[in-house]
């Protein structure tokens, strides 16, 4: 059975069973600072398991994209390890529990999948009779193929919902005949598979480690593909699957080596195909490769992969072609490798070359090294230098290993793995901090209400106020002055969210009170949740109320949100279909447009994008929006967005037939009503992530207008029409320039005719030619200049210049002829005692010194002095 069709089998059973079916989530986490990837099917469910979000359907199935990074070295050494791999999952939120989910996984394995009964076995919890019972009685295994254990039995990722679960192992060797006492680390753990795991979520891990009942019980589990693949395709390992196999097939055609005759070829084979999922699925998701977070994880793999191509006798970059083979194999289920295909290309050829280049300056610098460490005597690599070399510079310490033993020198591998294990401990206590999951509030189970948005249609309605909160609980009434969240049977008031901010307003309370609406949210039953002031009067729960937002700045803000479906398409005509939404802000005043793209923008591409916009402004499309089932929107060509929930039904907003997005935000109802729109700035957000603003309508028109202003004032002050602004800044600047050469060649002129001056002062001390002069005005530079050319025209002789600067600092150069450095005479050593009268020091050759003093009244001094420490060094 290909991978594929287990899979769509899992999916399809569970669907079956009354779940639907989710895609699979990015693997960038977002809203998630506790992860650094997508770890397992649950991660993207969160919101769910924790209450903070409610599902449409409490029943939920998906084959999700993972990456768990904990043990890189060991990936292509063993059967199973992987940095990426394919979590099927089925998940209950609050609803079904043990007798449900027990039952279901064992008739997917044994009646769907086919499996042998009699080779199943299973761990539960210690304590979980529970799931004892279930699996005896209702399924009826044998007691004694369960395991009870406390350890491995226990789902904990810290603060947050937890709980018992159950592994289903499968017994790949029954012909050893059956264990005295059945434990899956019998036989060194080889000869069990565990293939799934079922969680019961029962409890909340609390903040002060507690653990305490949940108020909704809720199942996650999580089955390996590349596992079921291996045994229903009696693969020796995951990587002798389909998944697998033609990435190795075609990584043996472009080494010219065989898979399956070498052992040592073989890791390389493996750590290449799981690496090149890897990396194409994630910068296919929008990360990209660099020194830090996720982008260092990429960026290792590739340089992992590209060190075990040299293995293979592969020396140039080769990894960017095993994209699309990827594609062919997993395309079909994750499209997005297959239509951003050219980028992730591109993204990892330009890291290969980059690291080819790495490889080569890596070489060179650790020669450097090595030749010092043999300079002293020595014939240990330190610890530090091997980790700098690969903590900075990339370089891998096998390479750095392999060219030390080839000069028989040692690498200092304790230093090493100190200096390494400190790094890690650095990054692994900067991502602790942050909890993984809030805890679930029961506050929301308490409101029965329903509550319903009229805001893409009115700005204004009649509501009752169904229920008020204050200081995190429900009250009757609040007062002047009281900071409240309130319910209203019907609102007006958009939520924030989609990059959309909350509207705000004012709701009436007959003559009873007026409330200023500061802030909207989603609350976890998923009604609009206003934040609130009261202004004046009293308010209680049930009053009849009049609710209105501020209509002008909810106009404004349609526009925005209409001109960022529009950017979104037109960048991707510009730049590629790589661009993927990162994020957006859409506000009254501008909005704001994050999205995957590797280099700034040209001025070029960014006129474009703003010409395409202004464009579909000026053709005044109708915006069009409908709510469709998902299949319905996919065949419309809807561009679907990362972190949207996919429902039954979803919001397809079109702008002619130029932009299809889904989306639950407020927009124009026709593209012209969007009057203009400017790009004001472009910028980096992060690597491969750029940022966009931009203004529409009256924010285009104000900016527009400021710009105007400032060009007339510009123009005002070269004296200059608006037009011809841009060549009087070329004439100034050319003045400019002609100008400063006219300056030096004036100083020049000035320093010749000072030259021949000092000249004239020349006098011999003990039959030396000797000058000491004061230059006032003349700095540092200048006064080596001075002292450079009259040495020049001295056969022989000493010249000590002085120069004060301001009042409290004084240069000296001393500039000394070589013959008299024979004879006693250096200029450092001269300048030094020189300086040394107005409090200061410095040194230099023995030809040209200089030095700074403070005392600017002992300028004199020190020259005077000059002449009779000439004569004294003189031997
Ligand atoms: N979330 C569970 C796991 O990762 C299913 O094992």
């Amino acid at each position: 059975m290909k991978s594929a069709e287990i899979r769509q089998r899992f999916v399809k059973f569970f669907e079956s069973k009354g779940h639907e079916i989710v895609p699979s989530a990015s693997l960038v986490p977002y809203n998630d600072p506790s992860l650094l990837w997508i770890n397992a099917g649950m991660a993207p469910l969160k919101k769910f398991f924790d209450g903070s979000e409610i599902p449409k359907n409490p029943r939920i199935t998906n084959s999700q994209k993972c990456i768990r990074t904990n043990d890189i070295e060991n990936v292509g050494k063993t059967a199973r390890h992987h940095t990426m791999f394919e979590m099927l999952g089925n998940f209950s939120i609050g609803d079904y529990f043990k007798k449900e989910v027990i039952p279901w996984a064992w008739e997917f394995l044994t009646e769907e999948l086919k499996f042998d009964k009699d080779r199943f076995y299973v761990t539960i919890h210690t304590e979980d009779d529970d799931a004892f019972e279930i699996w005896t009685n209702v399924v009826g295994i044998p007691a004694d193929r369960i395991c009870r254990t406390e350890e491995d039995n226990f789902w904990d990722i810290g603060e947050g919902p937890c709980g018992p679960c159950s592994e289903i192992f499968y017994d790949r060797n029954p012909e050893m005949g059956k264990d005295d006492v059945f434990h899956p680390d019998n036989h060194n753990g080889e000869r069990y598979l565990e293939v799934w795991n079922l969680v019961f979520t029962q409890f909340n891990h609390n903040a002060d480690g507690s653990y305490t009942e949940l108020p909704k019980k809720n199942i996650d589990t999580g089955a390996g593909l590349e596992r079921l693949c291996s045994l229903l395709q009696n693969g020796e390992t995951n990587f002798d699957t389909d998944l697998f196999l033609p990435i190795i097939e075609e990584t043996a055609r472009l080494s010219g080596k065989q898979y399956h005759t070498d052992l040592n070829l073989d890791v390389a084979f493996k750590v290449i195909a799981d690496h090149i999922r890897t990396v194409t699925f994630s910068v296919g998701d929008g990360a990209l490769p660099s020194n830090e977070g996720r982008g260092y994880v990429i960026r290792r793999l590739l340089r992992r992969a590209v060190r075990y191509g040299k293995v293979l006798g592969i020396e140039k970059p080769f990894m960017y072609t095993l994209v699309k083979i990827v594609g062919d194999i997993m395309g079909e289920y994750y499209p997005e490798i297959v239509t951003k295909r050219e980028f992730i290309e591109r993204v990892i050829k330009a890291e290969e070359e980059r690291f080819h280049v790495t490889l080569a300056d890596g070489e060179s610098l650790l020669a450097d090294v090595l030749e010092r460490v043999k300079g002293e005597g020595k014939n240990v690599l330190p610890g530090e230098e091997a980790f700098r070399l690969y903590d900075t510079y990339g370089f891998p310490i096998d390479l750095t290993e392999d060219i030390c033993v080839e000069q028989g020198i040692e690498i200092d591998r304790e230093g090493f793995e100190k200096a390494l294990n400190e790094q890690r401990q650095r990054a692994r206590a900067a991502r602790k901090d942050v909890s993984t999951m809030s805890v679930q509030t029961e506050l929301y189970d308490e409101l029965d209400i329903r509550s319903n948005f009229v805001g893409y249609s009115e700005a204004a309605t009649s509501a009752q106020v169904l229920a008020i909160i204050s200081g995190g609980e429900i009250v009757e009434e609040a007062h002047e002055g009281d900071e409240i969240a309130l319910f209203l049977s019907q609102t007006p008031f958009y939520a924030e969210s989609g990059g959309q901010v909350a509207d705000i307003g004012l709701i009436h309370v007959g003559e009873a009170a007026i409330v200023q609406v500061l802030d909207v949210q989603k609350a976890p039953n998923g009604y609009n949740l206003h934040k609130a002031r009261v202004l004046s009067g009293t308010v209680n729960v049930l009053d009849e109320a009049e609710a209105s937002i501020d209509y002008e700045r909810r106009v404004a803000i349609t526009r925005n949100h209409t001109a960022t479906h529009l950017l979104h398409k037109a960048l991707r005509q510009v730049l590629g279909e790589h661009v993927a939404q990162a994020g957006s802000l859409v506000g009254p005043d501008r909005l704001r447009f994050d999205f995957s793209h590797l280099s700034g923008m040209t001025a070029e591409e960014i006129a474009d994008v703003e010409r395409r916009v202004n464009e579909q402004i000026w053709q005044n499309e109708i915006v069009e929006i409908n709510e469709m089932g998902i299949d319905d929107a996919k065949a419309l060509g809807a561009m679907a967005l990362f972190g949207e929930k996919y429902g039954d039904v979803v919001r397809v907003v079109k702008a002619g037939d130029y932009s299809i997005e889904l989306c639950g935000g407020c927009h124009v109802r026709s593209t012209g009503e969007i009057g203009l729109f400017k790009i004001v700035s472009e910028s980096s957000i992060a690597a491969g992530v750029r940022r966009v603003e931009a203004v529409t309508g009256k924010g285009a028109y104000e900016f527009v207008v400021e710009r105007d202003r400032l060009l007339t004032d510009a123009a005002g002050k070269l004296k200059a029409n608006v037009n011809d602004v841009p060549s009087r800044i070329d004439n100034l600047q050319n003045n400019i320039k002609e100008l400063g050469k006219e300056i030096e060649s004036l100083k020049g002129k000035l320093a010749a005719g000072e030259v021949k001056n000092l000249v004239e002062q020349i006098r011999e001390v003990g039959g030396v030619p000797f000058l000491a002069a004061k230059l006032d005005g003349v700095d540092m530079d200048g006064l080596r200049a001075i002292a450079e050319d009259l040495k020049a025209r001295l056969a022989s002789g000493v010249v000590v210049l002085g120069a004060a600067q301001g009042t409290d600092k004084v240069n000296f150069v001393v500039a000394v002829t070589k013959d008299l450095n024979g004879k006693g005479i250096q200029a450092g050593k001269l300048v030094k005692e020189v300086a040394a009268v107005t409090g200061g020091g410095g040194g230099g050759r023995p030809d040209l010194a200089q030095a700074g003093g403070k005392d600017v009244s002992k300028l004199q001094e020190a020259l005077d002095k000059a002449a009779d420490l000439v004569a004294g060094m003189l031997v």
